[in-house]
Parts: C-alpha cells; sequence; structure tokens
C-alpha cells in the first residue's frame, strides 16, 4: 500500500549525531523503529542480483510502504528536495536488512542499506519494525523509480513502485529551493503613458536579475524591452514601454544564473478584443489581409453590415485563424463590407472600408425637376447587377422585380435609368466581378412627384383635346353643309328669277374624316378662303 504523505516540510533538520540515540551507526537520515538495532553502510552501493532463500519464508515482508517529497532546509533559500521512504518490515532471522533502490532518468540505481544487528534481529523475529529514509536528493518535477529489497536480495520478495515528485509550482518551493526561485512580479499599468512599471521581490539573493517585455507563444520571444537589475540596487525595479496591450504581452524575468526558471505575467491576458486590429487591403489584388498579433484559435469570416448593426455572414467566407496571415481574395472595399472574429462564445466585427477611404464605387444622386437621377461612378472597370425591387412596409426584404448587369468604366459616370419607377421602389446594386461584393440598396426618396402621375396627367389632356376637336370638327361640318344647301336653294330661286349664273363657284369640301397633323398640341384645319369660315378655324387653332 502506497501513502503519498504529503509534502512535510522539515526546516532544519541538521541533527546532531547523538540524536540517532540508540543507533549510532545510522546516518541522520535514516530511521529504525525503537527496539530494532540498526547500521548503515557510508554512501551508496550497487544493487545485488538476487538469491532463492533456503527456508520457506512469507512473500510479503514489506507492509505500508509510502512515498513523499521532504523539504531539508539549511537556510532560508538553501533548501533542497528529499525522497522520503517509510516502510514496514516483518523481521525474521533471514532477513539481515533492508536496502532502499532509486533510479532516476539516465542514472544507474543507487541503494542505501539498513541492517538489522543479529541480536536485534533475533529478539524481533516475527515482529513488524518501521523503517525510514529521508537520505535521497531529488529534483523538483522529477521521476524516480524506488525499488525496496531485503538483504540478502531474494527474489520475488521486492516492492518497486515509480514516484514523480512536485514542480515548482509549489508555493513553497518557489521561496525556497534555488531550483524553483523565479522572484515575483508585480506591475502597475499607466494606459496613458502605455508604459508598465515593474517591481520584482523574492529573487535568488545575490544575483542580478533579467527582465523583459515578450511575446507568448510557444515560447515567449523578446520585444526589445529589456533590463538588467544589478543585486546591489535598493529598489528592484524597471519600467518598460508597450505598444498594444495584447493579450500575449508579457512581463518576464530571472536570475542571472544558468537555467534559471523564468516567471512571466501577462498584463492583458483578458484583452482578446486587442488583437483584431491591422486588417490590411491590397487594392491591386483586391484581397484583404490579416496577421493575428497573437497565438489565438479563432473563427474570420466576411459579413454585411445592415443598418441594424447586425453583420449578416457571406457564406462560406469562413477561415480557421492560425498562426499565419489569412486573406479574402477578390473583395469589393465597400464601407458595408466587415471582417467577423469569432473566438469561443464571443465575436467581434471589424469595417476596415468604414472610412470610405478606398471605396470602389459609388451611386451619386441628382434631383433634376423634382426627379430623382442615379448614377453609379465607379474608380475601376467593374460589372454590377443593378436590379429594382420593391420594398412592401414593415419588412426589411426588397422584393425584386428585374435584374440587368451593368459595365461601368473606370471614372465613367453611369446613368441608371429609372423610368417607370414607382413609390417604394429601391435600386439594389452589386458588383460581379468580385468573390465577395455588399449588397447596396438604394431606395428613391422623390416619389411623390415622380413621373408616372406626370404623364398620366398629360394622357387625360390629350384625349379631352382630341374630343373637343371631334367635336367642333362636326360642328363645322354640318355649318358648312347648311351654307351649301341655303345657296342651292337661292341659285335656284335666281334661276327660277331669270338670272343667269355663268360659273358655279368651286366647291368647299372639308373632310372630317381627314387625319389632321398634331404639331405641339395644335390642331391645323387647311384654310378654305372660299368657304368663309376662315374665322372659325383660326379660332381653332389658337
Ligand atoms: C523524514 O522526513 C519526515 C517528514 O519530514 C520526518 O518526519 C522524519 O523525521 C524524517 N526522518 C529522518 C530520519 O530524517
Ligand atoms: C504472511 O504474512 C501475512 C501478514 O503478516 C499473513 O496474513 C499471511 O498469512 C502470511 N503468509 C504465510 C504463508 O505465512
Ligand atoms: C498500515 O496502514 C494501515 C492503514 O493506514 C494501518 O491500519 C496499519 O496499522 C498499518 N500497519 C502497520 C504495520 O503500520
Ligand atoms: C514598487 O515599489 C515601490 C517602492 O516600494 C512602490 O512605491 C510602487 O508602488 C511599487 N510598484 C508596484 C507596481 O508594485
Ligand atoms: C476550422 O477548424 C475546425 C477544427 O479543426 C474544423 O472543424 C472546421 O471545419 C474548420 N473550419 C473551417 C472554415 O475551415
Ligand atoms: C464585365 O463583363 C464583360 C462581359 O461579361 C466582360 O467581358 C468584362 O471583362 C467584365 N469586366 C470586368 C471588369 O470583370
Amino acid at each position: 500500500m502506497i501513502l503519498w504523505a504529503g509534502l512535510l516540510l522539515v526546516h532544519c533538520c541538521l541533527r546532531l549525531t547523538g540524536a540517532a540515540g540508540e543507533n549510532p551507526g545510522l546516518e541522520t537520515c535514516m530511521r529504525c523503529s525503537q527496539g530494532l538495532h540498526c547500521k548503515t553502510k557510508g554512501g551508496y552501493s550497487f544493487p545485488r542480483p538476487c538469491e532463492n532463500p533456503t527456508e520457506s519464508l512469507n512473500t510479503t515482508v514489506f507492509h505500508n510502504v509510502s512515498l513523499s517529497t521532504v523539504m531539508k532546509c539549511e537556510r532560508m533559500q538553501k533548501c533542497s528536495l528529499r525522497l522520503g521512504i517509510k516502510a514496514v518490515v516483518q523481521v525474521t532471522d533471514s532477513i539481515h536488512g533492508v536496502s532502499f533502490c532509486i533510479t532516476t532518468a539516465g542514472m544507474m540505481m543507487r541503494c542505501k542499506t539498513f541492517s538489522f544487528t543479529r541480536a536485534s534481529r533475533e529478539r524481533m523475529s516475527g515482529l513488524q519494525v518501521e523503517v525510514e529514509n529521508n537520505c535521497t536528493e531529488v529534483s523538483p518535477n522529477q521521476q524516480v523509480q524506488v525499488t525496496v529489497t531485503t538483504v540478502p536480495s531474494y527474489c520475488g520478495m521486492t516492492w518497486t513502485s515509480t514516484y514523480h515528485s512536485p514542480g515548482c509550482s509549489h508555493e513553497d518551493f518557489r521561496r525556497l529551493v534555488p531550483e524553483c526561485i523565479t522572484g515575483r512580479l508585480s506591475y502597475k499599468v499607466n494606459p496613458d503613458k502605455k508604459e508598465l512599471s515593474v517591481n520584482v521581490s523574492d529573487m535568488l539573493n545575490d544575483h542580478n536579475y533579467h527582465l523583459r517585455l515578450c511575446r507568448k507563444d510557444f515560447i515567449c520571444s523578446g520585444t526589445g524591452a529589456y533590463t538588467l537589475i544589478q543585486k546591489e540596487q535598493p529598489i528592484k525595479s524597471a519600467t518598460f514601454p508597450y505598444s498594444r496591450p495584447l493579450p500575449c504581452l508579457c512581463i518576464e524575468g530571472w536570475s542571472a544564473v544558468m537555467d534559471a526558471p523564468r516567471v512571466q505575467v501577462c498584463p492583458f491576458k483578458d484583452r482578446v478584443e486587442e488583437l483584431w486590429f491591422g486588417i490590411t487591403f491590397d487594392p491591386l489584388e483586391e484581397t484583404l489581409l490579416w496577421e493575428p498579433a497573437c497565438p489565438i484559435t479563432a473563427l474570420a469570416a466576411l459579413c454585411q453590415m445592415r443598418d441594424d448593426g447586425i453583420c449578416v455572414d457571406f457564406p462560406h467566407s469562413s477561415q480557421n485563424v492560425t498562426r499565419e496571415k489569412i486573406a479574402f481574395s477578390k473583395v469589393d472595399p465597400h464601407d458595408r463590407l466587415c471582417v467577423k472574429f469569432t473566438a469561443g462564445s464571443q465575436s467581434w466585427t471589424r469595417c476596415p472600408f468604414a472610412d470610405g477611404r478606398l471605396q470602389a464605387w459609388e451611386l451619386v444622386t441628382t434631383r433634376t425637376e423634382g426627379r430623382e437621377e442615379v448614377k453609379m461612378l465607379s474608380q475601376i472597370s467593374a460589372n454590377f447587377s443593378v436590379g429594382l425591387c420593391v420594398k412592401s412596409k414593415g419588412s426589411p426584404e426588397c422584393q425584386t422585380t428585374e435584374t440587368h448587369n451593368v459595365q461601368v468604366e473606370k471614372q465613367k459616370a453611369v446613368d441608371l435609368n429609372l423610368k417607370g419607377t414607382f413609390c417604394n421602389s429601391c435600386l439594389q446594386v452589386k458588383r460581379l466581378d468580385v468573390e465577395y461584393a455588399a449588397t447596396v440598396i438604394h431606395c428613391l426618396k422623390l416619389c411623390s412627384d415622380s413621373s408616372p402621375l406626370r404623364s398620366d396627367l398629360t394622357w387625360v389632356f390629350v384625349l379631352t383635346g382630341v374630343c373637343l376637336f371631334g367635336v367642333i370638327c362636326v360642328t363645322l361640318a354640318l355649318h358648312v353643309l347648311l351654307s351649301v344647301y341655303r345657296r342651292r336653294k337661292q341659285k335656284i330661286t335666281g334661276v327660277r328669277n331669270g338670272e343667269k349664273q355663268i360659273e358655279p363657284p368651286p366647291t368647299c369640301v372639308v373632310s372630317v374624316l381627314q387625319t389632321q397633323p398634331v404639331v405641339h398640341g395644335r390642331v391645323f384645319i387647311p384654310d378654305s378662303p372660299q368657304c368663309g369660315n376662315n374665322e372659325k378655324a383660326n379660332l381653332l387653332s389658337e
């Protein structure tokens, strides 16, 4: 049974030799239970090959074996770690002692041996005795193989186990065990000056101390900010400027000794939102680029910002963020086009074109004669899909009614012909010659006095004019017919009265059915001077 006896702190366990009391031949780091006389051979020995016992022995000689780490201190910052082994042994006449052997990686097995005096062995035969050994030095975080054997070493009567000593993360080790002493860092951030002031305490005495800023990845690589604190310096502090409060920016400190352990504190480790800066755009390649300043597990996707502040992802635009640069190619630089970063359950949206400096195209609206004219102007030659759509009340969606492809030359305005558009119509414009483009919806504002209503009224006027004209023509024709009839009647009366008619006057014929040329709403009727109705015809034409 293995009992991990926990960590037992033994300050100044330098014992007087006399402390071993009845066991003068025993090293101070070893102990046998009272009544048993033990001796140790100085130093370590190598294990012996096992032999078969001459008499039959109970194979469970060892009980309750426990392993632990014991700290032995001479003075402050001068402590070392020992492996503590405790075991209960069943004493018999043929067991002359106990051997504790340990191996560590790359080291030969070494043993410390207790031998029981013959007298006490015979006296205590059949009893269980406790033996304890705190002699073997171990390092923090070390794996050791422990074997307990009898002396002489009988085959099949060994106890074996593996033990892992605690690491430097243990609070006491960091203050007391030199291999674990890193110093302690405390800091204050001055965000206005972008400065970090650092104090060092509990560092290894009598040694200089290194302090620097670094960016943590697999290793922490220096940013260039570095200082060496001299051991004589009364106040152990330093101030470092920083450019951005990145989550991987850390302060690192270590003593100026070989293989000194280092301490790192990262003041901004929760400032993940600081990572999503530095998005750049290559206008020639139309590529959006971003490189994480710190290693992070995240997703980056392109999205379009809506009026309500929700950024809607472009399908299939999502990319895993690794250490490398990520690139979105064929992107339309538009102020609505944004990058959404998602890490864990949180997401952040950054709109690199929001300032409009790189925007490639725009819709230009002008008002002429109460009408709204929309033109498209582009800094580059590009192809667009231009759709007409209708917005129904209460719905953000715009129902597309028709779509055209429009080719726009560099710096040449293209008029988007809006004749025949109605109230609540909108234009839906999107670039086609790129992979990722924002869809821009532009709704017409001046719809109350737009053209459709005006042209309807014109038609009413034209129709009224034509009808009036028809009525007047019929009236005129009737009038002419009436005059002719009267003259004929007079002539007949004249002939009858003996008057002579030499030449008959030319017949006045006005055809009502004749199509009249209509010029600017004026109706012309050919003059018939002989008919004596010029007055009325001219009157109409005014
Ligand atoms: C071994 O260490 C333990 C724990 O600190 C202590 O109680 C014991 O007295 C030590 N034994 C010897 C022989 O030093
Ligand atoms: C060996 O010792 C254990 C405990 O002391 C005991 O229970 C067991 O019976 C013994 N076996 C033999 C074969 O003596
Ligand atoms: C071994 O440990 C058990 C449980 O901790 C205890 O009851 C028993 O007395 C111990 N045996 C000896 C011989 O110390
Ligand atoms: C560093 O130590 C000085 C002097 O003891 C103290 O005034 C200052 O507040 C400390 N700064 C930090 C960041 O702990
Ligand atoms: C990102 O990585 C995860 C895990 O490796 C994977 O399941 C997922 O499909 C990847 N997503 C993309 C867009 O590559
Ligand atoms: C636009 O489309 C036309 C015809 O489809 C094509 O010839 C032209 O290269 C395209 N222009 C751009 C800038 O992609």
